[in-house]
């Protein structure tokens, strides 16, 4: 169970191939002092106990990710409010007209790369629209993104913070303005929210507003990568995908988006501490211990999906882990998968077929960010 993993993460092109290895060999690895779970079974055990896995993992605090209990239920339930099937459906239209803006800027039978010129702006729109936020900040929330996935990837704990600082700077000039001038849309409905009784303070707000911008903005634009790709190296899938787009079928369309996110999860991991030693997959944690739970690696465990490259967005549905599950579970969900399906059926409506870029080939993230890096294709 504590023995080293042989292969190097950083050496291979496509991190899946490693996690696919090490869960193999064991269900709970221990690699750089933290204990990762990698099998459905444990992952699923993890995120269902918080009593055991505590989310309190930082000494920074982060509204609701890192709270627990009743402290995280009474957050939770703000954060709620925002994000609620009738919110989600309000949305909608912006979004469809930001990606119809979008794809038809976009130049046919010539390369186009995918996360930058479709994935980034489409993130950033859509996130500026729903949060009212001013068109002028568009620029600098794509740097702080860029800077965010690379503070990330580099694994510094202390480039991850200086960039959370600077976000938290950028919204507290935001939130002054609001301050002054109060507004009817989700930044000013946020500030004028309570907990426990008493108001939110603007330390708070800002916590709130970098999660979802963290969660939203970089997962999006991978997530959009994820399946571009996707679809264009599998022409029966996307042949598929079209059919529900032209039936108007939006619940097979958002099955489709969640089921190859599944396949290729670009949302790799959370943070647990333990409260208590415990066991796990046949390993013994001790108290304290940082644990992780890789939901790329459950995700395509071969104990619930047989073969993980296997496409079957109805018999795989009910054990995707891709937004996760127990308390922590996305509250993002809906908000996500709306914004993936409209994006996806603005593309296939406005295409004839997507394929690979002939002359140049798509490059994987580095770990431990997942999905890909690069996707370029051509739109016919
Ligand atoms: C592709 C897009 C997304 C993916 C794959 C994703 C995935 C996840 C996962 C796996 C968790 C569980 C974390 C844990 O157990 O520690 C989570 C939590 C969370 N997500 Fe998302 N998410 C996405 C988009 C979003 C969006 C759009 C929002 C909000 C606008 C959002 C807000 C949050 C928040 C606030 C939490 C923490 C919830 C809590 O601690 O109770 N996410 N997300």
């Amino acid at each position: 169970m504590g023995e080293p993993v042989e292969i190097d993460a950083g050496q291979v092109a496509d991190q899946r191939v490693v996690y696919d290895a090490q869960r193999a060999r064991c269900p709970v690895a221990h690699e750089d002092g933290a204990w990762v779970a990698l099998r459905h079974a444990e992952v699923v055990a993890v995120a269902s106990d918080p009593a055991t896995y505590s989310s309190a993992v930082s000494a920074r605090r982060a509204i609701p990710n890192s709270l627990d209990g009743a402290e995280h239920a009474a957050y939770r339930a703000v954060v709620d409010r925002f994000l609620t099937p009738e919110r989600v459906a309000r949305e909608e239209s912006q979004c469809r007209a930001h990606a119809a803006a979008i794809v038809d800027a976009l130049p046919r039978d010539a390369t186009v790369k995918t996360i930058g010129q479709i994935g980034v702006p489409y993130a950033v729109r859509s996130q500026s629209t729903w949060l009212g936020w001013p068109a002028e900040l568009e620029d600098e929330l794509v740097t702080w993104m860029q800077d965010n996935h690379a503070a990330t990837r580099s694994g510094d704990r202390s480039r991850t913070a200086e960039v959370a600082e600077r976000f938290d700077q950028m919204i507290h000039g935001l939130l002054e303005d609001r301050r002054g001038h109060p507004a009817t849309d989700v930044t000013g409905e946020l500030l004028a929210e309570s907990v426990d009784g008493r108001p939110l303070e603007d330390e708070e707000v800002v916590s709130i507003l970098r999660n979802w911008t963290a969660g939203d903005l970089g997962s999006l634009a991978t997530s959009v990568g994820v399946i571009v790709h996707f679809l264009a190296t599998h022409p029966d899938v996307q042949r598929e995908v079209r059919g529900h787009v032209a039936s108007g079928d939006h619940a097979a369309v958002e099955a489709a988006v969640e089921e190859i996110l599944r396949i290729d999860d670009p949302f790799v991991a959370n943070r647990r501490v333990t409260t208590r030693e415990v066991e796990l997959g046949g390993a013994t944690i001790p108290e304290g211990a940082r644990v992780l739970v890789n939901w790329t690696a459950a995700n395509r465990d071969p104990l619930v999906f047989g073969d993980p490259d296997a496409y079957d967005p109805v018999g795989h549905a009910a054990a995707n882990l891709v937004f996760g599950t127990g308390p922590h579970v996305c509250p993002g969900r809906d908000l996500t998968l709306m914004e993936l399906r409209v994006v996806v059926e603005e593309l296939l409506a406005r295409t004839d077929r997507i394929e690979p870029a002939p002359d140049r080939p798509a490059v994987r993230e580095t770990p431990p960010v997942g999905g890909w890096a690069r996707v370029p294709v051509v739109l016919r």
